[in-house]
């Protein structure tokens, strides 16, 4: 890094989540009625999972959580400590002393709220082969209130912050922050980032989704993230994901000056990237083989870290989109959103 930024200027809430990792078979995932490369959040019926992990299976534990994922990458690559901020809640336990320390350890000012009487929440992540399919006990991360934002160290944080991201999973948690926050963006006139995050957001919480859209300014998705979207607003369900895409960037937008920016990612395919009034750009991913992949646990977020690492140096899109594919393929190579080493991103 070249540039020394100012500290602070992206700020995000999200889910600080505990991920408890291990390779299972498939019949463990039919058994809890769940499916590969799939991400939902627990009911009862899924709680012995945890456990089940630990006492039977070779269970990592890993700093996990969307947003908290993508600020540890993006400050990874920055090789600069506090450019962002982070807000979510977590409990009095071992497991947030973990996160804390890995959150420092990367250079993510993290100020967390604590729940006294919640522990902090954790998301299975089942292996099976390439795939994998996440469920999310969130416990503490439940009981983040807008309260921790109005605290007056955090609202000045919020206010001097030149960027702000939060994943769409936060609006299961608490949507009246994310307005909040978004609205801070939107009277200062600073771009708002968010992500589609896992199809059972479009399918179950839409109407929070479509309240705060007007204020995004850029939103990330997969290809399945994109599709239940489009399903959900009653597009047509074999809708092509660029035309999915145009119609994501057309959404009503209440700064019309900088209209809205879809960035759609499909695995080893090209990521679109979707900007009004122009034609749909292609961004070739470099296909990893087989053996060279541990597990794409964490690729969506580390492509969104790696693409905040330079559009907060004000890097055109193009190199944001390069370094998202550079960040993604490394932690691929790691298991769940971990780096190795020093970046390698070259930004020509
Ligand atoms: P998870 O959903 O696994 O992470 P993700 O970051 O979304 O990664 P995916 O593997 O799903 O990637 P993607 O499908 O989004 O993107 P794509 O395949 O297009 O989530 C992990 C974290 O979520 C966990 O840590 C967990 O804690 C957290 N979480 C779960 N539930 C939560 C909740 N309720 N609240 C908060 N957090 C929660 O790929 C993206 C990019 O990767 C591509 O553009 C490309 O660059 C690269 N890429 C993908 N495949 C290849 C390949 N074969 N070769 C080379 N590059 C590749």
């Amino acid at each position: 890094m070249t540039t020394k930024l100012q500290e602070g200027i992206l700020v995000g809430c999200g889910n600080p989540l505990l991920d408890i990792s291990a390779p299972v078979p498939m019949e463990f995932l039919q058994r809890y009625g769940m499916k590969e490369d799939d991400a939902i959040l627990a009911e009862d019926r899924h709680m012995p999972i945890y456990h089940e992990l630990v006492d039977g299976y070779q269970a990592e534990y890993l700093a996990g959580g969307s947003v908290q994922n993508s600020f540890r990458i993006a400050q990874w690559i920055l090789g600069q400590p506090n450019v962002a901020v982070f807000f979510g809640c977590v409990g009095k336990d071992r497991y947030a002393d973990i996160l804390r320390q890995k959150a420092r350890e990367a250079g993510v000012n993290a100020h967390y709220q604590i729940s006294e009487e919640t522990p902090t929440g954790t998301c299975a992540v089942l292996i099976t082969g390439t795939h994998r399919s996440l469920c999310a006990n969130l416990a503490a991360a439940n009981r983040f209130t807008i309260d921790h934002l109005e605290q007056p160290v955090n609202k000045s944080l919020i206010e001097n912050a030149l960027y702000y991201y939060i994943s769409g999973f936060f609006l299961t948690v608490n949507p009246p922050s994310i307005m909040r926050v978004a609205a801070t963006a939107h009277a200062k006139q600073r771009p708002f980032l968010m992500n589609l995050s896992a199809p059972f957001i479009s399918q179950l919480f839409m109407q929070p989704l479509l309240d705060v859209m007007p204020y995004v300014d850029i939103i990330f998705g997969n290809e399945a993230e994109a599709k239940a979207f489009a399903t959900a607003q009653g597009w047509a369900a074999d809708e092509d994901l660029r035309e999915i895409g145009r119609r994501l960037v057309a959404l009503d937008k209440l700064n019309s000056a900088r209209p809205r920016i879809a960035i759609l990612t499909q695995g080893c395919d090209p990521v679109l990237l979707i900007q009004h009034d122009a034609p749909v750009q292609e961004f070739p991913v470099t296909r990893l083989a087989v053996h060279e992949i541990v597990d794409t646990n964490g690729a969506g977020d580390a492509f969104v870290g790696g693409f905040l690492s330079q559009f907060v140096q004000g890097k055109s899109l193009d190199v944001c989109i390069r370094c998202g594919n550079y960040a993604a393929g490394h932690i691929i190579k790691n298991p769940g959103c971990t780096y190795s080493g020093d970046p390698h991103f070259v930004d020509q």
